[in-house]
């Protein structure tokens, strides 16, 4: 291989594995551990580590949605929700809409 074929060839490799990493970034699944939310409400929300953490598997996405976005501005905050908002910084509204759906799909 000529050094010009081995550049072009790295760059497409470079560009697959790019393309790849934007799309698990929306992939529910991933951005539930990646943004630290298993580490409290445990594997597919289904097993929260303190037992008045909520188990939020197969809830509706817009309930759970709403609830990310008052927990992440400070609207809810007259419970032990104020422990997850240190976390919400991580997690944009777009990925919050997929986390939501994906969790909405789970068995409770
Ligand atoms: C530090 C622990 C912690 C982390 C990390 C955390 N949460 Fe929470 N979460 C809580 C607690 C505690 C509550 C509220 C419990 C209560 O109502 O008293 C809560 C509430 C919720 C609710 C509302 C549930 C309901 O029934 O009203 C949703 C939805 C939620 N969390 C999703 C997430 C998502 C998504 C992430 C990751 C971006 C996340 N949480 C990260 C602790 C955490």
């Amino acid at each position: 291989m000529t050094p010009h074929k081995l550049l072009i060839t790295t760059a497409g490799i470079m560009c697959m594995a790019l393309s790849s990493g934007v799309a698990l970034a929306l992939d529910g699944a991933s951005l539930y551990r990646e943004r630290t939310c298993i580490a409290c409400h445990g594997d597919e929300g289904r097993e929260p580590v303190m037992s008045d953490y909520p188990k939020i598997a197969g809830q509706k996405a817009p309930y759970l949605l709403a609830q990310m976005k008052k927990i992440k501005d400070g609207t809810r905050s007259n419970d032990s929700s104020i422990a997850m908002k240190n976390v919400m910084h991580l997690i944009n509204e777009d990925e919050m809409a997929v986390v939501a759906e994906w969790l909405a799909n789970l068995p409770r």
